[in-house]
């Protein structure tokens, strides 16, 4: 967000920013679902619904999920929240008490972290490895359990790196986790935007309807950032006490909203490989661009929309500290807008979204590489 808004700062001074910083699609969001909106909006839908959603639309999102990987939630374990984040939010804010740990593998999208420490929880990093993917491991994560630990969370595809967690080890994570009593959060943000593998929930495994708390969101998934729908499918008590939560804050997610979630979810699906499709070929030409740079390594991404290439081979000049001064500078003088890795746990990487057109990226990178070069 402060990337946005400097980036913005600049564009309004008249610079020709490009920017890399956005972790939204750029592609607007499909007709069909703008018209459920409209038609909404047309008949009157336009008062509170139950605070935890409306049952037509808990129902499709059931039924999607269901579709999507063999889940059996039923309505009672699901509630529409105010964006995934919001899901996100509930769920800490309802389960995590001072003292409690909460366990977070690096690098993380850096809501979590503000999220557990709103709730007066301690987090608990687990280190990844960048060689091996930045994937996580059930013996990576046994040594970080505690009998504090309450909640273990997942974002595979991740964003800042796009890395995917291998289903087998996922599974593994889980009957680690399940078997000491502590819930699995799977942000399941970027599900669909996979490049090898096929779609997998972990809601999916059998006993996970006890031990699995799903965040779903619409917003990358069919380009509604702005619309501002997500979802939490968990256990019924933990749904009462975050729509309890919800009740007395947002109350409902917007009415109007709701009905163009419902058609996103139950209406043609053929938006969602035609984005991935444009995604791949940006993902490919972004990897093969940033190898091309002297010194910059890159694990290519899995999934998700995100490059997070380490850039340390810039500090070797001594004119730039991390990875903070190195988008600063970036931004500054060369006009990229990237997020430092520092936003998400590590100092030698930058965050790219590719989630802007190609001529954008040719322009983006280019500058990028001269950039780089000067200060290596
Ligand atoms: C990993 C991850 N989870 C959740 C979200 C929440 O998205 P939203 O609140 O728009 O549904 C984001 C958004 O950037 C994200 O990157």
């Amino acid at each position: 967000m402060k990337v946005a808004a400097d980036a913005d700062r600049l564009r309004r001074e008249g610079i020709d920013v490009v920017d890399f910083g956005a972790g939204e699609p750029d592609f607007p969001t499909p007709d069909h679902i703008k018209n459920a909106a409209i038609a909404a909006l047309a008949a009157n839908f336009t008062k509170y619904t139950p605070a935890g959603g409306t049952q037509e639309l808990k129902q499709a999102i059931c039924e999607r999920h269901r579709a999507d990987f063999g889940t059996r939630y039923t309505p009672a374990e699901c509630m529409v929240t105010v964006g995934g984040k919001h899901a996100i939010f509930n769920l800490i804010q309802a389960l995590v008490d001072p003292g409690d740990e909460v366990v977070i593998p690096v690098p993380y999208w850096v809501t979590y972290k503000d999220v557990v420490n709103y709730a007066g929880g301690t987090c608990v990093f687990v280190d990844t490895d960048e060689a091996a993917g930045f994937a996580l491991t059930a013996a990576m994560l046994e040594p970080h359990l505690t009998p504090k630990t309450r909640l273990v969370i997942i974002n595979s595809p991740s964003n800042p790196s796009g890395a995917v967690l291998a289903k087998e080890e996922f599974i593994r994570i889980h009957e680690l986790v399940a078997g000491r009593g502590v819930l699995l959060l799977t942000d399941e943000c970027y599900c669909q935007f996979l490049y090898d593998d096929a779609p997998f929930s972990i809601a999916s495994v059998p006993g996970a309807g006890e031990s699995v708390v799903v965040a779903g969101s619409l917003s990358k998934t069919y380009a509604m950032t702005g619309w501002r729908i997500g979802f939490a499918l968990a256990p019924a008590p933990l749904i009462g006490a975050m729509t309890k939560l919800q009740s007395h804050s947002t109350s409902n997610p917007t009415s109007i909203a709701q009905k163009a979630a419902v058609e996103a979810l139950r209406g043609p699906q053929d938006s969602v490989p035609d984005m991935l499709a444009e995604y791949r070929r940006r993902r490919d030409f972004v990897v093969t661009r940033l190898r091309a740079i002297p010194g910059v390594s890159i694990i290519e991404p899995k999934g998700a929309f995100y490059a997070y290439p380490n850039i340390s081979v810039a500090f070797r000049g001594g004119k730039l500290k991390s990875s903070l001064d190195f988008a600063e500078k970036l931004l500054s003088q060369a006009h990229v807008a990237v997020v430092p890795g520092e936003a998400f746990g590590t100092a030698d990487h930058i965050r790219i979204s590719y989630a802007t057109s190609m001529h954008e990226l040719e322009r983006g990178l280019e500058r990028l590489h001269h950039f780089i070069q000067q200060a290596s």
